[in-house]
Parts: C-alpha cells; structure tokens; sequence
C-alpha cells in the first residue's frame, strides 16, 4: 500500500537513503605534500562530512540531513514523503512563501525517488497529493525552477513562467573605473538588518527566496542555518547604500575559492549605481569575476561594464493553484 504524509525527524535515515541511491561513486579529499586538495575513489563511510555533502548536500549524510529537515520542519514548510508497504522511498520538499510576484505559494525545491522504484507512477501521484494538500491550506501557485525533468513537470500542469539571463562580469578590466562615477556608494559591513533581505531578489534567484535566505550566516539568528553550511565558507555578506537606496548582497560561491562568485542582491529595484557598488567591493576583495542572474529586461543595466559571457539563467515553472 502506499501513503503519501508529511515527513518526520525519524524518517531521516530513509530520506539519505533515497537521495544516496543516486551516487554509484564516492570521492574523498586528501591534501598532498604542497597542501593541494585532491580526490580519489573512496567508499561512502570513507568520506568526511564534507566529502559527502560534496556529492549532493545535506542529504549525504544522516546527520546532516536530520538537521535540515529539522530546521525545514520547524519553519513550517512541507516535506512529504512516499511510503510503500512500510518503507519510505521518495520525498518531497515543498517552501512556502509570500512574495508580491507569486503570492502565497509553495516551491517545489526537492522531489526524489529511490531510484529502484522511478517510473511507476509514484511521482504523479505524489504531485497530485501535493496540489491538493496545496489547495487546501490557500496556496495561490506552485513554482519549481530549473526543472531537471521539464516534460514530467509539464504533465503535471506546470508551465514556462519567467526566466533570468546569467551575465558573467570581469572585476578588473573595466572600462572606466566605476569609483569614479559612484563616490556615493557606500558600503558597509553586514550588521544584521532583517528588513533588507526581505526585500525583492534583484539578482541571484536560483532557489526560492526563503531558502536563499536560510543558507545565509545570520548572527542574529543563531542556529538558524544548518551545520552543513558551515563545512566550507561559501558566501560573503555586505550591505550596500546609495542615498535612500538600500541592498543587500551575498557573494557565493560553492568551491570556496571565490574566482567567480554568484552574486545575491535584495533591493528594490537594480540600478547601474549597485551593480557598480557590487563590482567594486568585489574588486578591492581581489575576485576577478562575478556573475548575476538578472531578469532579461535588466541585462541593458549591465552595458557600461566589462561583460565576458552571457547565457540562460534560472528557468522558472508554475501552476496556478487558485
Ligand atoms: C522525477 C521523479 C520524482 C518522477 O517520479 P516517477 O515516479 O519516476 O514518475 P512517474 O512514474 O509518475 O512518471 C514517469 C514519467 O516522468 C518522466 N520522468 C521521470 N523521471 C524522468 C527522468 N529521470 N528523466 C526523464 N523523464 C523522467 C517520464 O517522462 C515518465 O513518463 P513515461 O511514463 O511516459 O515514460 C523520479 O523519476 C526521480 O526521482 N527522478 C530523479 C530525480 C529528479 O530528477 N528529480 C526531479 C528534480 S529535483
């Protein structure tokens, strides 16, 4: 029989399992003799909690993955999991949120099955279960971005909603100095103000808004994200200030060595002036490049800097649900 509920902190060790069914290799780190990091072949229990969450995050792990769903739990969204005869063997993870684009909807971020029991109609029914559940506590849409398997999610109603351009910028060639032009930028250091990040994402909008937010170090919120997030330094926080405007930034980057972070901006609205402010603090920190991901009718924002590449950014999918 199958029964699709919400999660517990006891199905822990059965959601690892699900998403490690992918991973038919594991790697370990170890420096050599120059302290060059390197990898080779190792079996799971080999590797450090780091290696593992190299391979897919949180879920790589037992312990990191009781801490995730812990926190995901405890802020109110909705892991789901599938249970077959007893044994659970996909999970879901659903964040709600309220933002004046979507309204209050939910984001489909994690959607798995062990991979022997795919193509057999337990996906569906696990979307079906989740509009409804949806539906029923007044969730207006359902959003899912970069969809790994697109015609899936089609099936299942969703659709091709918006779209971000993925612009990659060099710190260091630019053409005029933008110092020059901006004197009044200022930029502080990250103190903690709430009301900045819950601003609008103007660049950097590659998972939903809340779980953005929850991968940031927030000292004012002590424990508030997860333990895997402390394994490398992955991101870089700074407030920026132009006259009344007001943004806040993360820098980040998933190999830690900062050659060419992602940029996160929370702001009204994105002007020249803190895509400027942007670039310039990251050069006087040495990164050479810096790639936002902004809305197509940004991109013109971007001509007066040093451009290198720009492609497709993050596809986002949704279903009305109302
Ligand atoms: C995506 C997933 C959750 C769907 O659940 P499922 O039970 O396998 O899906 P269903 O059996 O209900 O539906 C199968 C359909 O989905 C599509 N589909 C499912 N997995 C697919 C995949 N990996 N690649 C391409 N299409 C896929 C197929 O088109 C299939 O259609 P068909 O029956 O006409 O062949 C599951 O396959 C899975 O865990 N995949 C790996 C993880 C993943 O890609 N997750 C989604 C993004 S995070």
């Amino acid at each position: 029989m199958l029964t699709i509920r919400y999660a517990t902190l006891s199905d822990t060790q059965a959601i690892h399992e699900i998403h490690r069914s992918d991973i038919t290799q594991w790697k370990a780190s170890y420096t050599d003799e120059t302290g060059q990091r390197h990898k080779r072949e190792a079996t799971w229990e080999e590797c450090s909690l780091l290696d593992r969450w190299e391979h897919g995050g949180a879920w790589m792990s037992p312990e990191l993955c009781a801490i995730h769903l812990n926190r995901i739990l405890q802020q109110g969204h909705i892991p789901l999991v599938a249970e077959l005869d007893g044994m659970v063997i996909g999970e879901m993870e659903l964040y709600l949120e309220e933002d004046g684009e979507y309204g209050f909807h939910a984001n489909l971020s994690v959607f798995y099955l062990h991979v022997d029991y795919r193509g057999q109609g337990i996906g569906s029914l696990m979307m079906q279960d989740a509009y409804e559940l949806l539906q029923q506590i007044g969730c207006e849409a359902l959003t899912t971005y970069n969809p790994a398997v697109p015609a899936f999610y089609e099936r299942h109603g969703l659709s091709l909603h918006d779209e971000t351009v993925r612009l990659t910028l060099s710190t260091q060639r630019m053409q005029t100095p933008w110092h020059s032009r901006t004197a009044s930028v200022t930029q502080v250091e990250f103190t903690g103000e709430p009301s900045l990040k819950t601003k609008p994402i103007q660049s950097g909008r590659i998972l939903s808004p809340v779980q953005l937010l929850q991968l940031l170090k927030d000292e004012e919120e002590p424990g508030f994200y997860a333990l895997d997030f402390h394994l490398r330094p992955t991101e870089m926080s700074f407030r920026l200030s132009h006259g009344l405007t007001k943004a806040f930034c993360v820098l980040r980057d998933r190999t830690g060595d900062y050659e060419n972070p992602l940029v996160h901006l929370w702001a009204d609205d994105l002007s020249e002036d803190l895509v400027g402010g942007v670039i310039n603090r990251a050069a006087r920190m040495n990164i050479p490049q810096l790639t936002f991901m902004v809305k197509p009718e940004q991109v013109a924002l971007f001509a007066g800097f040093n451009v290198i590449s720009q492609g497709p950014g993050t596809l986002i999918y949704q279903k009305d649900l109302l």
